[in-house]
């Protein structure tokens, strides 16, 4: 999870800095086709519309395919000439290319039918993790075929290379291993390839890659991330890649030297990513052949600051070296000494992030007067920041976090950046000392000084920085925050001050703010909730002191995550939460909410269609089990428990709740049985029901919840759910800031992340303290992950079923005050799991049996016996 983190917050600082130096000119979209008016041809609307229908929950508004015209149906082309459809525009969105889980479709069969296709791009759709059918292979004129991010599974047909026209292949997916291939051979038949990204597919069993690609003679981009490449070779003899101007061969274990690599050669390379490569050794000499090289990753590999060549120095023209995650060791000042320094100095952009680099920083630039970006985060460098870091005058990152720096850093030093744009100093032990009225000469965009010892007053020389997107101070040790604050960094749109010890109201309303994340958690806020920035999405408001009750309108229908524990919020829950459609995690735990749940009945939209977590336990809410809660398909993660809930559990929850992996409802008053149905739920691996006042016998299907039957269980779609409320965030970060930095929504949630992960792989049965009756499933044994079986405090009789021994995985058992009755079953002496285990208030008889932990329970059990338990020797 942290190397996620830390993976993204690497590759967006490089591109943030590609961005910010090197502009990227305007790019036409690939292959456009032309736009039609002509007719659309009565068989291919057929095709079309059992292509609507086969996508049962498109993630593509299909409403305008009705009627004749075709052609103007949305995503749909035609050809000027022939009429007939020549592309076919389903990508999900962006959002979309992330969501799990949402079953979206199949692929028709009738797509075929679309023989004139040249562009098809269906990525960011779910597929529902089926092969990728053999009918892609079939259509003569595809140019473009796009099916990234599609939740497609297994082996790639070889069929995909009858595409003999093709100049784009975009099939790289979310995850590696989801799709894989043996070979690459049919890649000879498709020359005209311009673009080839296969990342993530696992091609561990391919061999000759280089070879297999050197066929594409067109081939200018190339992307083989963490694919399970191992092999690469030295001397390509002839080379067809003449083209060539990306390379990424990140994350593959190549392990063999750095130097002996066919592409040094490829002398059109402009961007070469080599990031975790597990290559050694010294960069080769030549590499200064490769004229248009304008950016190195050579990230993630072993490499010594001591061992970068001494001929690295011809490289005059390189502008950006990217060094970040090398575990490069030694003194940074040795390795700067070993950068290019010509006459030209172009170098604008350095990067040795993510490293082990120590040492001070050395005392002259050297060759790097013309910085732009300066990224040494993550290292152990220490002294203070040399003098000459503040005459760079045309520096616009200068990022320095996570370092052991220390020193003071004053407005005089500042003074000169005229041209920055992005401050990083936290977690160093720098000191910033401005004088509260100085007007920077800068106008930053992003500033982050975590951890920094600045308060107890917020810097109000930041006050000028009104463009500010992203501004970071948490755990600074502020406590009041100057009313100017709310609207000076109104533009933000990322902005965390949590963990400081903060107290006082929230402005009125933060409707003019633009914020889309904003952490205000772990402080003392006091008041109302006001209404919310506009376009927030995630919402951190938890462990304040905040009171009073939900606003009745949020003002905020984008709202993803709103957390909210762990304040004295009261009242009910308003019924407007029914309009947030986005919504995604709900935690309002720990507050003194009353009331019932919403029913969300009035509300036209699907509401909370998306929500995957709620959390309310520990409020005072009543009524019966949420209604709402069947409009809600996605949901994952329900914890009611510690309130007054009433009334049965509803026999829907089987079906409305399909992925449900989590169903808490501990201390309530829940009545009735409980529903056959639950034993549906293919998911569910946490049920805890105690505390509750349920009755009649424990439901046979509860021995059918199939993930309760793997030992070795990791629930996919749990921890998809977790990775889901981490995961968006970061991309939509991604997607709208370019960048992002270690931090808000992690961090905040840390502790309730910490949490679910833990249960993600805990799989508990607790119906304790109810009022159930009967007997213990017989095939009790096939629930064989559980590790917690907590059935006491019922009226269960009958005997211990035999196959409770087949619960391997046990490692706490608790039968204790039922009426169970007869002997305990030989076979739990297998329960080698097993550190808690309460028999006693039952009328047991017979024989203790011995071996494995029954040895270690030994002093246990003889207490049974004063506990209604009858030992018989
Ligand atoms: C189709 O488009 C052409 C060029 O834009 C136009 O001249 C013609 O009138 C259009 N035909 C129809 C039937 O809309
Ligand atoms: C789909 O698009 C149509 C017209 O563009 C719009 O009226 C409708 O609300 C959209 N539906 C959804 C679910 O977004
Ligand atoms: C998705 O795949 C699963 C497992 O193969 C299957 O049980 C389920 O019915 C599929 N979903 C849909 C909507 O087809
Ligand atoms: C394929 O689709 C993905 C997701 O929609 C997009 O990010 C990517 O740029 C597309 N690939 C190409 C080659 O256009
Ligand atoms: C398509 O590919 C398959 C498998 O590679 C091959 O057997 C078949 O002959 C190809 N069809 C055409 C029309 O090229
Ligand atoms: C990749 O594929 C190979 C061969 O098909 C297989 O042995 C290996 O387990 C796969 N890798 C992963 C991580 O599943
Ligand atoms: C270069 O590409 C052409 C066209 O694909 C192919 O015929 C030729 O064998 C390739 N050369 C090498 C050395 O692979
Ligand atoms: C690259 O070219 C140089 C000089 O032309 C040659 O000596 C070397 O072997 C080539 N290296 C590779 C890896 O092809
Ligand atoms: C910095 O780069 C500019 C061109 O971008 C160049 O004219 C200038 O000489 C460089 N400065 C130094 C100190 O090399
Ligand atoms: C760079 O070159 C200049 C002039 O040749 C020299 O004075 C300076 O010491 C060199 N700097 C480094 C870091 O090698």
């Amino acid at each position: 999870m942290s190397e996620l983190r830390i993976l993204v917050q690497g590759t967006l600082i490089a591109l943030l800095c590609l961005l910010l130096s090197f502009p990227p000119p305007a790019t036409a979209s690939p292959l456009r086709a032309p736009a039609s008016n002509g007719s659309c041809v009565a068989y291919e609307r057929g095709a079309l519309l059992s292509i609507k229908e086969s996508l049962w929950e498109p993630s593509v508004n299909l409403s305008s395919w009705q009627g004749e015209e075709c052609c103007n149906w949305k995503g749909v082309r035609c050809s000027y000439k022939t009429g007939h459809v020549v592309k076919l525009n389903l990508r999900g969105s962006a959002h979309n290319c992330f969501r799990y889980p949402a079953y979206r479709g199949a692929i028709s069969h009738s797509l075929v039918t679309l023989q004139q296709l040249r562009y098809l791009d269906l990525s960011c759709n779910n597929f529902n993790w089926t092969e990728i059918p053999e009918l892609i292979g079939s259509f003569p004129s595809l140019r473009y075929l796009n099916l990234s991010y599609s939740l497609f599974y297994g082996r790639v047909p070889p069929q995909i290379g009858n595409l003999s026209k093709l100049v784009y292949l975009d099939l790289k997916t979310s995850r590696y291993n989801l799709l894989y291939l043996r070979d690459l051979q049919w890649l000879s038949h498709m020359p005209s390839l311009k673009h080839l990204d296969l990342s993530y597919m696992n091609l561990t069993n391919v061999v000759d890659w280089v070879h297999r690609i050197n066929m594409l003679p067109n081939l200018s981009k190339l992307y083989l991330q963490q694919t399970g490449l191992r092999s690469t070779i030295a001397v390509l003899g002839q080379s067809n890649l003449t083209a060539l101007e990306v390379l990424d061969i990140s994350w593959n274990n190549f392990n063999t030297p750095i130097a002996s690599n066919w592409f040094w050669n490829s002398t059109s390379l402009a961007s070469l990513n080599l990031e975790a490569c597990r290559f050694y050794g010294p960069i080769p000499e030549y590499i200064g052949s490769m004229a248009s090289l304008e950016e190195v990753n050579f990230g993630g590999n072993n490499l010594m600051s001591t061992m970068i060549p001494s001929n690295f120095k011809n490289l005059c023209n390189l502008k950006i070296l990217n060094l970040g995650y090398s575990q490069t060791s030694g003194d940074i000042t040795q390795l700067m000494e070993r950068l290019p320094n010509c006459t030209s100095n172009k170098m604008q952009v350095l990067d040795l992030g993510q490293n082990m680099l120590g040492g001070a920083m050395p005392s002259s630039p050297g060759p790097l007067k013309n910085l732009t970006c300066l990224a040494l985060p993550h290292n152990k460098l220490t002294g203070p920041i040399p003098k000459w870091i503040w005459s760079l005058t045309e520096l616009l990152v200068l990022d320095l976090e996570v370092n052991e720096l220390n020193g003071v850093v004053t407005e005089d030093h500042l003074k000169s950046l005229r041209n920055l744009k992005m401050l990083i100093l936290g977690k160093t032990l720098l000191q910033i000392k401005v004088s509260p009225n100085w007007v920077p000469p800068f106008k930053l965009q992003a500033v982050l000084l975590d951890g920094l010892q600045i308060g107890p007053a917020f810097p109000s020389w930041l006050r000028s920085q009104t463009g500010l997107g992203l501004l970071m101070i948490a755990n600074a040790s502020i406590t009041t925050l100057p009313n100017w604050v709310w609207v000076a960094f109104s533009r933000a749109e990322l902005v965390d001050l949590s963990n400081n010890q903060i107290t006082g109201t929230l402005p009125a309303t933060m409707e003019f703010m633009s914020a889309e994340i904003m952490a205000l958690s772990n402080n003392r806020f006091t008041g109302t909730i006001p209404k919310f920035p506009r376009n927030i999405k995630g919402m951190y408001l938890q462990v304040n002191s905040l009171s009073g009750t939900l606003p009745s309108d949020l003002g905020a229908p984008l709202l993803q995550d709103l957390m909210l524990h762990s304040n004295s919020l009261s009242g009910p829950i308003p019924s407007s939460l029914c309009s947030l459609t986005q919504l995604t995690l709900l935690d309002l735990s720990w507050n003194k909410l009353t009331g019932e749940v919403p029913n969300c009945k009035e509300d036209s939209n699907p509401p909370m269609h998306n929500l995957n977590m709620i959390i309310l336990n520990n409020n005072n809410l009543s009524g019966e089990f949420p209604g709402v809660f069947q409009s809600c398909p996605n949901l994952v993660f329900v914890d009611l428990s510690y309130n007054k809930f009433s009334g049965d559990l509803p026999v829907w929850i089987g079906a409305k709740l399909p992925y449900l992996a989590l169903l808490r409802l501990r201390y309530n008053m829940f009545t009735g049985q409980i529903p056959i149905e639950i034993g549906k739920i293919q998911e569910l691996q946490y049920i805890d029901l105690a505390h509750n006042n349920f009755s009649g016998s424990m439901p046979e299907s509860l021995v059918h919840l199939s993930a309760m039957a793997h030992t070795s269980r990791h629930s996919y779609v749990l921890n998809n759910a977790i990775n889901h409320i981490q995961g968006p965030h970061l991309y939509n970060l991604v997607f709208s800031y370019m960048f992002f930095w270690e931090g808000v929504p992690v961090l905040t949630k840390r502790q309730q992340l910490e949490f679910f992960y833990q249960i993600s792989d805990t799989l508990v049965l607790d119906l304790s303290c109810n009022s159930l009756t009967g007997v213990i499933p017989r095939e009790i044994g096939s629930l064989a992950g559980l590790r917690s079986l907590n059935l006491s405090w019922n009226s269960l009789s009958g005997a211990i079923p035999e196959k409770i021994g087949e619960l391997k995985q046990l490692e706490s058992l608790d039968l204790s005050n039922n009426e169970l009755s007869g002997e305990i079953p030989s076979s739990m002496t297998g329960l080698t799991s097993l550190s808690y285990m309460n028999l006693s208030y039952n009328t047991l008889s017979g024989k203790i049996p011995t071996g494995n932990q029954f040895q270690t329970f030994d002093a246990y059990l003889t207490t049974l016996g004063t506990l209604g338990y009858v030992v018989t020797p």
